[in-house]
């Protein structure tokens, strides 16, 4: 049987999480429109949090283009969302499997796959529905995914976890709230935003006791980890061939987002309160910290 040193408090919280899983969840096959036709003119995303906005490229766009833009963005995203939760069922798959299936611990993570699994069928619906390309991670990231996937456990399990979904929860918690945008792009986020709200409050309490629990070695190891995993996300959130959909070559246009100050500004802001988190529990030091900052997330 698994217990920690906290003991109760982890099934406490677990039980707790179930409880509001019955209470608020969402089947996006049912629960959204997805035959509704885009409303013209609206954004996907807030234009501020355009990777290219500000810069020269998007001052020679029409509005079109600039419209157009963060359809593809938003999709670059979905499919980034997409691939990340696959790595993530398959972790915490691999967690359970070790796990004593009668707690409620063991029960919580089997219900956030099935919330992935309806996640996962949600941004392939949007891609479709949008009619854009699915993004897919480069082979470098590809591989990397497959090897944590398939090695992940304690701290750099639960920290990977949680830099995916408090990144991207910070960009769908301003759009489910900006009346301006599409109302698709809006209610995926919503149903997205509500359901991640459990499973962060369940991957930062398990990462807490998984810290207290590891040793230096093991610590070290993981801070490299979480940096590197850091690093990729972060480079998966814009996909450069989405650029092309606005006849913007890749490659420049990601080296203008790379230079842009607002884009690198709203990197930050997407991680701050994870970065601020995972220092606290001094996981962001040594040699990958190096990769945070390489990644744009942190300064200095
Ligand atoms: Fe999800
Ligand atoms: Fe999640």
């Amino acid at each position: 049987m698994e217990r920690t040193s906290a003991g109760f408090p982890r099934e406490a919280v677990a039980d707790r999480l179930l409880t509001a899983s019955v209470r608020t969840s969402y089947d996006p096959l049912v629960d959204l429109d997805w035959s509704a036709p885009p409303v013209p003119g609206a954004y996907w995303l807030p234009p501020r949090r355009s990777s290219l906005y500000g810069t020269p490229l998007w001052d020679g766009m029409t509005e079109e283009q600039r419209v157009e833009l963060t359809k593809h963005e938003v999709a670059g995203a979905a499919s980034a969302g997409l691939w990340f939760e696959t790595i993530l069922m398959q972790m915490l798959i691999r967690h359970y499997y070790d796990a004593d299936p009668t707690s409620r611990h063991a029960q919580y993570a089997l219900t956030e796959v099935a919330d992935e699994c309806r996640h996962s069928i949600m941004f392939g619906r949007l891609i479709e529905a949008i009619g854009t390309p699915v993004y897919r991670a480069d082979p470098v990231d590809h591989l990397l995914g497959r090897w944590l996937k398939a090695t992940a456990t304690g701290p750099q399990m639960y920290a990977a976890i949680l830099i995916a979904e408090e990144i991207l929860d910070s960009f769908q918690r301003e759009i489910m709230a900006d009346e301006s945008l599409q109302p698709l792009i809006r209610m995926v986020s919503r149903i997205h935003v509500v359901e991640e709200a459990r499973h962060v409050r369940f991957a930062r309490d398990e990462l807490g006791r998984q810290v207290e629990a590891a040793g230096p070695v093991a610590l070290g190891y993981a801070r490299l980890v979480i940096g590197r995993a850091a690093y990729s996300i972060t480079r998966r959130l814009v996909n450069p061939r989405a650029y092309a959909a606005v006849g913007i070559a890749p490659a420049v246009g990601l080296a203008a987002a790379r230079a842009n100050p607002h884009w690198r500004a709203t990197l930050r802001w997407s991680a701050q309160r994870i970065a601020e988190h995972l220092t606290g529990l001094g996981l962001i030091a040594g040699p990958g910290r190096l990769l945070w900052r390489r990644s744009g997330l942190i300064e200095g």
